[in-house]
């Protein structure tokens, strides 16, 4: 360790001189909602917290950190869950809260496009699409609190993807602050350009690793006039596969959502809430909540209808919403459910993906080994299944003290990754590596694929100091405090 020890008051007087007045927190109070993610599993202690009203705040900032080589973390929303977005637990990190910066900066129905401000809650930029009668399709859970800018440094997946790809699909460009202060304009409204490398592509899903995006340029789509929502529950996983593999086809490739939920987790939404009833006449081991969108002249209720019929030899039991409330309804038991998986503490969170063909026997396969090995441990499986994206997480038995926990985590993330691995699959389909899948991913990646990828990182980041040690280790030469 080279590292140079200085104090932390030093620290904080170089960052006080170098920014603007009122961007800068330091009390314990103040930065007290910036230190733990949403689920409270994830926490760390900031040097400070810096709040940038401009992009030339953030630019400031940057040149100071990288002068005194002090390290940043870039913060969204903390729904990233992968621990990439608190701070260290040494209190050495500056976290950079986009909060401020979350204005729209424009939006075109004609170009299908706007460019919103990184800290911009998603929901908020959601809304400001649909006044234009317009969608920004990145959906899930976490929409009211997560920010664009979260979305494009984790690529963010969600429920929508299988019609309209991830957060990598939608962006058009990116105003991204470097390492060093400078700032990269790269915000197109351009649907075609072959002018060289594609830049942009290197800063979504880098957890922050690379620069502070500032700023995105993204895809809209037309508001689909009509939304029809179904649930269905099925025999095997097997034939929601098949049921899956029909429905693009014989619904015109209308459908926007393809959630498997296996019946433990309509069990833990139906215990998450009173009043609510069992969805469906039969109880079933597999449901599929299913939603198709369109505009225009399609009778896409009539589609659904007659899809659902004409799939009877794979459907045992279904509903089709009769109302967009009714809908709304069918969708909160898949919100409940995620809520209430954990029975209020931890729980393990994976969210892999294998190739779609495959995705039934890799169900099967993996909760087979997880009865073997852990039997004891209650896996909640559910996922973005048109995707190939599914989140197998394992809930442990009531009762058990933190460090048996920890074992039966790693133990049960071991098994599952091992079959991910036999299917060819990816180990984080969704949120990314953060500090959480580091271990596993580097075990995983191949010689080139890391020569290349810490060639980019030195690239961009030669001093280290952003978001060090989340994907890969962190260098060792970035700035240590005193407070270690
Ligand atoms: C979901 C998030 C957790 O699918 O990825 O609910
Ligand atoms: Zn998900």
């Amino acid at each position: 360790m080279d590292a140079v020890t200085v104090p932390r008051e030093k620290l904080l007087a170089t960052l006080k001189a170098a920014l603007p007045y009122g961007i800068l927190l330091s009390a314990k109070d103040d930065i007290e909602r910036y230190t733990r993610d949403w689920s409270g599993d994830h926490f760390g202690m900031p040097l400070a917290v810096v709040r940038p009203r401009s992009v030339d705040d953030v630019s400031l900032l940057m040149r100071c950190c990288s002068a005194n080589n002090i390290p940043v973390v870039p913060q969204g929303g903390l729904t990233g869950l992968v621990g990439a977005a608190v701070a260290a637990p040494g209190g050495g990190e500056v976290v950079i809260s986009l909060e401020r910066l979350n204005k729209l900066r424009s939006i075109s129905a004609i170009d299908f496009a706007m460019v919103v401000e990184a800290g911009c809650i998603l929901e908020e930029a959601k809304r400001h699409a649909e006044a234009e009668d317009c969608i920004l399709p990145i959906t899930f859970g976490a929409q009211g609190s997560c920010r664009v800018g979260g979305n494009v440094a984790t690529n963010a997946g969600g429920f929508n993807v299988l019609r309209y790809g991830m957060t990598r699909d939608l962006v058009l460009g990116l105003e991204v602050v470097l390492a060093d202060g400078r700032v990269w304009n790269g915000l197109k409204l351009l649907r075609k350009d072959n002018r060289g490398y594609d830049l942009k592509q290197l800063f979504i899903g880098s957890e922050g690793t690379l620069g502070v995006v500032t700023a995105v340029s993204l895809k809209l789509f037309p508001k689909p006039t009509q939304v029809e929502t179904a649930l269905v529950g099925l025999r095997s996983v097997s034939d929601a596969m098949a049921l899956y593999a029909r429905a693009r086809r014989e619904c015109s490739d209308l459908v926007t959502a393809f959630e498997l939920i296996l019946r433990g987790g309509i069990d833990i939404a139906l215990g998450a809430r009173a009043g609510l009833r069992d969805p469906l006449s039969e109880v079933c081991p597999v449901y599929v909540l299913i939603e198709a969108s369109a505009g225009g002249r399609v009778d896409l209720h009539a589609i659904l209808q007659d899809f659902l019929i004409s799939a009877g030899d794979l459907i045992v039991d279904g509903v089709v919403a009769s109302s967009r409330a009714q809908g709304d309804q069918l969708w909160l038991l898949r919100e409940l459910m995620v809520e209430a998986q954990g029975r209020g503490g931890r729980y393990l969170r994976t969210d892999v993906s294998v190739p779609i063909s495959t995705l039934a026997g890799f169900v099967e396969d993996a909760l087979q080994a997880l009865a073997k090995s852990h039997p004891d441990a209650l896996p909640v499986t559910y996922g973005h299944v048109g995707d190939g994206n599914i989140h197998l997480n394992v809930v442990p038995p009531v009762g058990m003290d933190g460090r048996a926990i920890d074992v039966l985590f790693h133990e049960t993330e071991g098994v599952i990754f091992d079959v991910v691995d036999r299917y060819n699959g990816s180990l984080s389909a969704e949120h990314g590596i953060g500090k959480v899948k580091q271990q596993a991913f580097l075990k995983r990646i191949d010689d080139v694929s890391l020569d290349l990828a810490g060639r980019i990182k030195d690239a961009l980041d030669p001093g280290g100091i952003m978001s060090p040690g989340r994907i890969f280790p962190p260098r060792a030469s970035v700035q240590e405090t005193g407070e270690r």
